[in-house]
């Protein structure tokens, strides 16, 4: 059989076998046998009732809107995104954010998971002449499904996040910041085409500041290369993010490229998003859609328009959705940090800032997170370990350099609080619970 399936070096390279998807298989096995499984491991939002109501009636008003129904489900879309809604997000941030965006500067895609595949492999990757270019990822640990987009080998460079404590008596709340130091040594040596943050980022819930991502452009503009940041938590839709001011602004510079996602706001299952990009990237991004899809599914685009053409995108982010989170995160970090205290763990949690993710860090595994995580899935909870979040470092990290950095790569799990609040606080419960059995179990070991 395997002499018939030849692939070629993209078909092994997007399809051989990675740690990401046999984690995602693995997840995916232990739901489907499970279904009494905590699920605290997937990328859902929550099921906020308010924000289900909104998109029933907008997807309402379509279904009884019949030649707009009819045409929007007999027609194949503009392959850069039907115009109204181009036009209606291009309005939205010129008029609100006062940014120079117009419809040529927006491109719709079929997911921002798609759109980043696209952006990623048409900026860096081998390019005529011979020269390789990557993306850099300048605070390690980032979102892993970026890790496999890579239509060529090696296309990330990654670089060690610092860690830190914002309250130097408080060990048990860590925050990353980027190493603007090791990210100046790293691209000395390193042809970079694309400097990447997802923002909060996954799977930490950290939120750069402004004044790092200004830093991060300075240096994008300096190596010509560009900063892409994904907002799919984000400010200013859908919002989940701590700090209300990143509803206010956008972060917008030369060098700026922006993906969006109606996924966490509640539709991932209308696989949408766009990109807001200069108009030569959008240009390319629209023929590269052409190649591969011809056109985005329209109906994600026809329900959330009115959205976008009044704004109210932006006023339920701030009036439902942030709020929401808001209570859901600042309970959830107490419960947590309570439950390991109890069961008297020594774990970090990230600050939380933004997603609907926490991490947890417990600095006395020695087993690894595929261990604690193997262990917890037998018994019932679901969550992520985290090693392969940390995608794309130098070797020279793996070294004493950056000891408490590289021993934390095995020590992490990625804990939704998405699900609701009784699954959410049993399995942090039993996360607690069979964390300290197995730290026992490994000192009585020693
Ligand atoms: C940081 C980040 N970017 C992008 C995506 C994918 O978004 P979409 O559903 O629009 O493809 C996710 C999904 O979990 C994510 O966490």
């Amino acid at each position: 059989m395997s002499n018939i399936l030849q692939l070629s070096n993209f078909g092994r390279k997007l399809t051989e076998k990675s740690g990401i998807v046999d984690l995602m298989n693995d997840l995916g096995e232990a739901v489907a046998l499970r279904p009494d499984m905590l699920m605290l491991g997937g990328g859902n939002p929550a099921a906020i009732p308010e924000m289900q109501a909104l998109w029933r009636e907008s997807a309402g008003a379509f279904l009884s809107n019949q030649p707009a129904f009819d045409k929007s489900l007999a027609s194949y879309d503009s392959p850069q995104g039907d115009p109204f809604f181009l036009d209606a997000v291009a309005s939205m941030f010129s008029d609100r954010f006062h940014l120079p965006i117009a419809s040529e500067n927006v491109a719709v895609v079929s997911g921002a998971q798609l759109g980043m595949f696209c952006l990623l492999n048409l900026l860096a990757g081998e390019a005529p002449g011979g020269r390789k270019r990557k993306v850099l990822i300048p605070a390690s640990p980032e979102y892993v499904g970026y890790a496999d987009m890579g239509v060529e080998p090696d296309l990330f460079v990654a670089c060690p996040a610092k860690i830190t404590y914002p309250d130097p008596n408080d060990l048990s709340t860590f925050k990353y910041v980027v190493d603007f130091e090791a990210l100046e040594d790293l691209v000395q040596t390193e042809d970079v085409a694309a400097v990447l943050v997802s923002r909060p980022t996954n799977p930490s819930g950290n939120v750069l500041t402004r004044d790092e991502l200004a830093k991060l452009e300075r240096l994008a503009e300096r190596i010509d290369a560009w900063l892409i940041i994904d907002n799919a938590y984000g400010g200013p839709f859908p919002g989940i993010i701590e700090d209300e001011k990143e509803l206010d602004s956008v972060f917008w510079g030369k060098r700026t490229i922006l993906t969006y996602s109606l996924s966490k706001i509640g539709l991932p299952g209308l696989r949408t998003g766009f990109i807001i990009a200069p108009s030569e990237i959008v240009e390319r991004i629209t023929s590269l859609t052409a190649i591969v899809g011809l056109a985005n599914g329209s109906l994600g685009q026809r329900i959330a328009q009115p959205f976008f053409e009044t704004g109210k995108i932006l006023d339920v982010s701030r009036t439902i959705v942030r709020p929401y989170y808001q209570r859901r995160r600042r309970r959830a970090v107490e419960r947590l940090k309570d439950e390991f205290k109890k069961a008297g763990i020594d774990a970090r949690i990230h600050k939380s800032e933004g997603s609907f993710f926490l991490l947890a860090w417990f600095p006395e595994l020695q087993s690894g997170s595929r261990t604690l995580y193997r262990l917890l899935k037998e018994r019932g909870v679901l969550v992520i370990p985290c090693d392969e979040f940390f995608y794309g470092l130098p070797i020279a990290e793996r070294s004493t350099r950056n000891f408490i950095f590289e021993a934390s790569r095995t020590q992490m799990l990625r804990i939704s609080f998405s699900a609701p609040e009784e699954t959410v606080e049993k399995g942090f419960q039993m996360i607690a619970q069979i964390t300290s059995e197995l730290l026992a179990l490994e000192k009585s070991n020693y």
